[in-house]
């Protein structure tokens, strides 16, 4: 019998555990799946856009592989911090362990300005309206009138687009009642999202990006001059010498080159266009704009609060990248969110390079000090960087299984403990178990229910575990 922990509940963990359900080198395995929060699904419940219903549903597959009598999902269990179990005392419990931990940290834009009040990571934003406990129900008051999103990933169009989305079409989601109420009230009316290189550098994707023009409610606004700074995009069938253009580069050009004939004459006319101070809700015009060859320098103050972002036109540099100018344009803002990607986070107990964010590996097996370690392998963003869809993790996660497998002989010689979960109470762990899970889902259902909702997400720590406890719901 092979006893594994995966540690982390998100897509690369239920992936890797479903890699070993199926293998067929072990004819006995069995898995515990550990999350530092009771509730499984890492990113797809706390990242995954609350209107993005049919990629919410992937919680379904994942949820059959949780259910399987071999797997066994450990929630409120953390690995590595002050009230968890350490990475050395963890490996004495199991023949292997497998690190799926994600990547929850944001990254710095590193310009003056970017702390103050207004000014804050995407991150945290998706963590508010996706209900992550560790962020609290109130933190944003969207009482700005113009936003800035630095970045143009997928991360900073989901951003922009539950800026711009009205709080009724939200209403039928999860989002928890606070930032709905706060999406209610908001006076948001113009979201520039801006990018520091070129529309053929952007990393959004195509479905993504259309999506915007799709709003009930806002529109796109985009510059054509702007645009015609990239060699790409005057040239859609490809630079003379150059090789060809990814397919999603030239749907993306297409994309904006449609709203940028369409919508040409609303640049030109746009400031002012909207009332500011207009009323909230869902029926008032909002505007999206693109933005792109900015680089931001700075964020700058009004009233001890954020005020805009001045931004360096830069240029393309004929190889992917941008330089400056020296020419500056200030956007104003009232609130300033950075979608500049995410960034891996130090598990004490566990090697980690800060450089790239990353535990250093060899095809999935973890290293310590250059050496593999036996029984420690990770798979998912911790692995390979914040970058990537739900599916990218699949056969990530069956790259590190295979690794582990090749070591199945060695790893059951190995001592493992009969029973995990009974020493892990010993050492005062409380753990939530599936059932746990299925009565907060019962909690959330309720909560909706009497919101007049479909099911509405629990925000809070105390809300989530006093859910899990009552497992007579
Ligand atoms: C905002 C956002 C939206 C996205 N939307 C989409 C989308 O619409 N479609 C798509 O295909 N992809 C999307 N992605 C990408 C997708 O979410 C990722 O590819 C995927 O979630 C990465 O999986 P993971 O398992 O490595 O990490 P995660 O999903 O982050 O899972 C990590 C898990 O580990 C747990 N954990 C962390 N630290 C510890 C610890 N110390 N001890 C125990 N447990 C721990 C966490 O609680 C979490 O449950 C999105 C990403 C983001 C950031
Ligand atoms: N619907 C979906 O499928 C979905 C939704 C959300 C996320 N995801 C996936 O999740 C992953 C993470 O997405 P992400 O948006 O966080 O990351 P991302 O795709 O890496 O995009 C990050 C953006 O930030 C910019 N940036 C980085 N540093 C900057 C700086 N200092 N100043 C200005 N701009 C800066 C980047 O520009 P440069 O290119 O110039 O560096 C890029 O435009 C991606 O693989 C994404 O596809 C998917």
């Amino acid at each position: 019998m092979l006893s594994v922990a995966v540690v982390g509940s998100g897509p690369s963990g239920v992936y890797t555990t479903q890699a070993l359900l199926q293998q067929s080198l072990v004819a006995d395995v069995r898995v515990h799946v550990l999350d530092r929060l009771p509730t499984p699904y890492g990113l797809v419940r706390y990242g995954v856009a609350p209107d993005h219903e049919k990629i919410k549903s992937l919680q379904n597959g994942l949820r059959a592989v949780l259910e399987d009598e071999r797997v066994t999902f450990v929630g409120n269990v953390g690995v590595g911090g002050v009230q968890g179990v350490s990475p050395a005392r963890l490996a004495e419990l199991y023949h292997a362990v497998v690190y799926c931990v994600g990547a929850s940290a944001d990254r710095p834009l590193a310009v003056p300005g970017e702390s103050l009040p207004g000014s804050y990571s995407a991150t945290r934003f998706v963590s508010w309206y996706s209900a992550h406990p560790d962020i609290g129900a109130d933190p944003f008051a969207l009482d700005a009138r113009s936003a800035v999103v630095i970045g143009v990933g997928n991360v900073a169009v989901d951003v922009t687009r539950i800026l711009a989305r009205g709080a009724d079409e939200l209403r039928t989601t999860d989002v928890p009642r606070a930032a709905l109420s706060a999406l209610e009230a908001s006076r948001v009316r113009d979201v520039h999202i801006v990018g520091r290189r070129g529309p053929s550098q952007a990393r959004f994707t195509t479905k993504e990006l259309r999506e915007l023009g799709a709003l009930p409610g806002a529109r796109v606004v985009v510059d054509p001059a702007e645009l015609a700074l990239d060699p790409a995009y005057a040239a859609p069938d490809g630079l003379p010498g150059a090789p060809p253009l990814p397919a999603v580069v030239r749907r993306n050009l297409a994309v904006l080159r449609g709203w940028s004939a369409g919508r040409a004459e609303a640049v030109a006319g746009a400031a002012g266009d909207v009332p500011s101070g207009a009323p909230g809700g869902s029926q008032a015009a909002r505007r999206i704009r693109l933005r792109f060859f900015l680089r931001p320098v700075e964020l700058l103050e009004h009233a001890g609060r954020v005020a805009g972002v001045r931004f360096a036109r830069t240029a393309p540099d004929g190889a992917g990248g941008v330089r400056d100018t020296g020419a500056y344009e200030d956007v104003e803002a009232q609130l300033v969110l950075r979608a500049v990607g995410y960034r891996g986070v130090e598990l004490p107990g566990l090697p980690f390079d800060p450089a790239r964010g990353t535990v250093p590996h060899a095809v999935g097996r973890v290293l310590r000090d250059g050496v593999p370690s036996p029984g420690e392998y990770v798979a998912g963003w911790i692995k390979r960087g914040p970058t990537g869809v739900i599916g990218s993790n699949r056969s990530c996660a069956k790259e590190t299984v295979t690794s582990l497998l090749e070591d199945a002989a060695a790893l059951t010689r190995r001592t493992a403990a009969d029973d995990p979960l009974a020493v892990l109470r010993a050492w005062g762990l409380r753990p939530v178990e599936w059932a746990g899970w299925l009565s907060i889902e019962r909690a959330e259902a309720e909560l909706g229910r009497s919101l007049g909702r479909g099911p509405v997400k629990i925000p809070d720590w105390p809300g989530l575990l006093a859910a899990a406890r009552d497992t007579d719901r």
